[in-house]
């Protein structure tokens, strides 16, 4: 296949001209006989061009970026990108709401009263050159051809396949401008790869995407198979945010931070990845990326008091510990369930017109490897609607195995 073949391919698709069955038989055959790295990589551009790529020249220095492939508990974009531009880089982060078990950053920060993610374009670069980082939701127009093809992966079976995967991820993250992207690949029973060979495939891929396009790519792979840090849910991920930065986080979650921050400015700064691992703890011990963190939601509007005092974030009607019903160590927990019952209690949408609230979500006390005792909390539900609460916690007993 030519790239002209490629380009003509998914622009006639975008624009209409090319119906559905015949993509569908397209999308097939790639699935089937595969496609190389090089014209992977010109596929992702051809999306990329289909809609709209912000200009962010303006911007002074290497703007930075990072993309998560979605997970559970998973609140680095709320610590890293306070960390980054606290020492001195520069994110124009582009966010996304939640999908499916998997939290989204927009939703968590509008967790915060008068947090505004829609700022217009020029306030959002000002903001960066200002502040050094701003976070607002994706802008609609952003490689419509990846919307399209994505909603005929669904329903024609082609959505797991590598290249399918790795352009449609790149496709957006190209779009969104910035010079040096550092991809966190999941791997585990909460994460989109099951497993750790999986991740390196579609991290490997990815990368030669990105570096095709002329960006500075790096890819970590981490594990998903337990929750990352101890809070499921919207508000409760931003106050476990607000203590991580200020070094009171779980660990998991602290050196996770710190680990995407360092590559970050790794790739930004151009200086060795052991000097940028010092500035990223510095900033948390100094304070300096916790008042980063308040000066981003000042700037976009949000209540800092409850920043400053997490404890006036309004909390669930309805607060249940979940207690482990006998002795012994926990084993395995199934992550994605974990998530499913946190979207049920309210922090997500399982349905297109589920609404989100904001207070409910899961305290996680007990993980795998942990040893527990009758009547230990092994988690603390948190939610508005009482009807859910006795289902959830059976299920959540489900989801966890005590050996
Ligand atoms: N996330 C995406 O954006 N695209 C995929 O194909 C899979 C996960």
């Amino acid at each position: 296949m030519s790239n002209d073949e490629i380009k003509f391919v998914i622009n006639g698709y975008t624009q209409g001209a090319i119906p559905d069955y015949q993509m569908s038989a397209f999308l097939m055959a790639l699935c089937f006989t595969g496609i190389d790295d090089c014209r992977t990589s010109y596929m992702t551009k051809c999306m990329v061009e289909t809609g709209d790529v912000p200009d962010l020249s303006d911007i002074s220095g290497i703007v930075a970026d990072k993309h998560s492939t979605g997970g559970v508990g998973d609140k680095t974009t709320l610590v890293v990108v306070p960390i980054v531009a606290a020492c001195g880089g520069k994110v124009a982060k582009m966010s996304g709401r939640g999908l499916g078990y998997t939290g989204g950053t927009i939703d968590k920060l509008e967790s915060i009263e008068g947090f505004n993610t829609s700022l217009g374009f020029e306030k959002f670069i000002e903001q960066v050159n200002v502040v050094g980082a701003a976070i607002v939701a994706q802008m609609q127009n952003l490689a419509p051809a990846d919307k399209k093809i994505y909603a005929l992966r669904d329903v024609t079976g082609t959505v797991d396949c590598l290249p399918l995967i790795a352009s449609s991820i790149m496709s957006k993250k190209l779009a969104s401008g910035a010079d040096a992207i550092v991809l966190d690949v999941k791997y585990g029973s909460g994460a989109f790869m099951k497993t750790l060979k999986q991740a390196q495939q579609l991290a490997d891929l990815m990368v030669s995407i990105g570096e095709n396009n002329g960006k500075k790519m790096k890819a970590l792979i981490t594990d998903m198979s337990v929750p990352l840090g101890e809070a499921i849910g919207n508000s409760l991920e931003v106050i476990e945010a607000v203590k991580t930065l200020k070094g009171l986080g779980p660990k998991d979650l602290s050196d996770l931070c710190i680990e995407i921050a360092a590559s970050m400015l790794e790739l930004s700064l151009d200086i060795s990845y052991a000097e940028c691992v010092k500035l990223c703890e510095n900033s948390i011990s100094s304070g300096s990326a916790f008042n980063k963190f308040s000066d981003i939601v000042k700037a976009q509007g949000g209540n800092i008091s409850c920043i400053d005092d997490i404890g006036l974030f309004k909390k669930a009607d309805y607060i249940k510990k979940v207690k482990s019903p006998k002795s012994g160590e926990i084993s395995l927990m199934n992550t994605e369930k974990v998530g499913e019952i946190s979207c049920r209690l309210g922090a997500g949408c399982l349905e297109l017109d589920d609404k989100i609230d904001h207070s409910a979500g899961i305290i996680i006390k007990k993980k795998t490897g942990d040893l527990v005792k009758p009547d230990d909390t092994l988690a603390i539900l948190h939610t508005n609607n009482k009807e859910v609460l006795k289902d959830a916690e059976a299920e959540y007993l489900d989801s966890i195995s005590i050996q």
